[in-house]
């Protein structure tokens, strides 16, 4: 496939496509087809996807549906599936679905079945979590856990935030907490309120070498060390990594280890051994059900046409949207304050997979991928930078979260949300195009996608994850490009340590430039 996608026959009907829809609104789509709402919304195990509030026709889908064959997304999800190496710059596979796969079927990585290992570290993750919950692994001084802190930034902190503080009702263990920046204020702020005997350390990093997670280690190592002796480090840290080298030098070795596969991506990595703060905080049985709901839209999106297929759909919908309604931002808007942390989980895995502009093997691309990834819970986000939405210069789609039943909230609370969600939604789409004066004039026009969950319990947080992993692989796949690699963090990184390094060459003009900003602006 050449990365011309936009000189393709199929690409320029979408284009002419649009032009005929364009003179119309939102609004005159929606009303011309009483059965709208009928063929729009996609229900996948307690899981459900509204489309009607976009700016296509039947005819459009079908076009978008034939993209998809065209860029020949079913066999890219198949090689995925069975584990063939399609993270090209890295020559891995892409496992995330193997960690959830109910049966024992076989899934190879050079020749070697990769689930008896899943199922293996999954036993010794539920042994250790029970252990910890039901008070039987002991710190130093004789005492049971009562804190985990979670060390761990990107892949290796914001899955596993997003999901404990998601399924906060289910979370019956000891209180789990996170840790991921360089600034030492979210740590100390943190451990000053904790006992060091009561608490539990677990250092998450795949590659155990980036620079935040092993500042932070370090500096919680000091801490307990200092407060209970340096042989007390080992009852308190255990790690999750792929390094076992580094994570030995750490300290932590044979069961204060659990490790993770160069085959897990690290943003889809909350289902493996990354997730164990998740199972600390909500018990095996609750992950198993976390990872059933994942398993339940793997098989979705594995069998389900793409025209009624939930995250193929997802992701076309977005192309849509990027690619020839031209908008440049997508709004994740969750309805309930359990999924706060949606919106930041999301900005890496959409972000961090499709922010790019080169295809799979290094060829540059003249379309747009990844748009920008924000939002915020309703109904705070309708205080803040809803106004923009509703009467910015720029259209930015928004999908809107929400819960159909909610034990944890007030039914007058619960209504009210969901009316606001729906509310919003609406004005949006439909606007106000006619008003007495200028300012009150609501355009409209603004498409939107409605995720709905029966219920917010570990099942259902399970079919919403995974279905914005597969959005994500299938935009990918569509747009040509490895979403599972991210070069683009590298540069950075590097600047940042030849800048801590000092001493620039002199002949590197851009760090000797740096190296004169870094004192202009940082020295006293
Ligand atoms: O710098 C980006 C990144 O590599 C992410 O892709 C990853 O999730 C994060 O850093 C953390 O990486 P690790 O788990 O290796 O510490």
């Amino acid at each position: 496939m050449s990365a011309s996608l936009i000189q393709t026959p199929l690409w320029q009907e979408l284009r002419r496509h649009k032009e005929s829809l364009q003179p119309g609104s939102l609004r005159d789509l929606v009303f011309a087809d009483a059965a709208r709402l009928d063929h729009c919304q996609i229900a996948c195990s307690g899981l459900r996807l509204n489309f009607a509030l976009n700016f296509v026709t039947p005819k459009t889908i079908e076009l978008l549906a034939k993209l998809a064959m065209q860029q020949k997304l079913d066999e890219e999800r198949a090689r995925m599936f069975r584990g063939e190496k399609i993270n090209t710059t890295e020559n891995r596979a892409v496992l995330h679905t193997a960690l959830r796969q109910k049966s024992n079927q076989p899934v190879l990585v050079d020749g070697h079945d990769v689930i008896p290992e899943i199922r293996a570290t999954r036993r010794r993750m539920a042994q250790f979590a029970n252990d910890v919950r039901e008070g039987r692994w002991l710190g130093a001084t004789g005492k049971p856990v009562k804190h985990i802190v979670n060390i761990g930034v990107g892949g290796s902190d914001l899955g596993p935030r997003l999901a404990v503080r998601a399924l906060t009702s289910f979370a019956k263990g000891p209180a789990v907490h996170f840790v991921a920046n360089a600034d030492a204020f979210e740590l100390l702020s943190l451990i000053e309120k904790l006992d060091p005997a009561e608490t539990l350390f677990i250092v998450v990093s795949k590659t155990f070498t980036t620079q935040e997670t092993l500042l932070n280690a370090q500096t919680a190592r000091r801490w307990l060390s200092g407060k209970l002796g340096e042989p007390a480090v080992a009852k308190h840290f255990v790690a999750v990594s792929a390094n076992r080298k580094e994570v030995e030098k750490f300290g932590m070795t044979g069961d204060h280890l659990f490790p993770i596969w160069d085959w897990v991506g690290g943003r889809y990595s909350l289902w493996s051994a990354a997730g164990l703060s998740i199972m600390l905080a909500i018990g095996p049985d609750h992950f198993d059900k976390m990872c059933d709901g994942a398993a339940a839209m793997d098989d979705h999106f594995r069998t389900e046409p793409f025209t009624r297929n939930a995250p193929a759909l997802l992701a076309l919908l977005g192309i849509w949207n990027r690619n020839f309604l031209e908008t440049t931002a997508q709004a994740i808007l969750p309805y309930t304050e359990r999924l706060r942390d949606l919106p930041r989980y999301l900005q890496q895995l959409e972000m961090e997979s499709n922010g790019k502009s080169v295809a799979r093997y290094g060829s540059a691309l003249d379309y747009a991928t990844a748009p920008v990834i924000f939002g915020d819970c309703g109904t705070v986000g309708q205080h803040s930078f809803h106004q923009c939405l509703h009467q910015g210069s720029d259209i930015v789609p928004a999908d809107f979260i929400g819960i159909v039943e909610d034990d944890l909230n007030q039914p007058d609370h619960h209504r009210a949300l969901n009316a606001n969600m729906i509310a919003q939604a609406g004005a949006l789409a439909f606007g106000r195009p006619q008003a007495s004066k200028p300012q009150d004039v609501y355009p409209g026009n603004r498409p939107a996608n409605l995720i709905l969950l029966d219920r917010l319990d570990p099942f259902h947080f399970g079919l919403l994850i995974a279905l914005y992993e597969h959005k994500v692989f299938a935009q990918g796949a569509i747009w040509n490009i490895n979403s599972f690699d991210q070069p683009g963090v590298e540069l950075g990184k590097q600047m940042a340590r030849a800048l801590e390094a000092g001493k620039p060459a002199p002949a590197d003009k851009e760090a000797v430039f740096l190296a004169h900003l870094y004192d202009a602006a940082l020295k006293k």
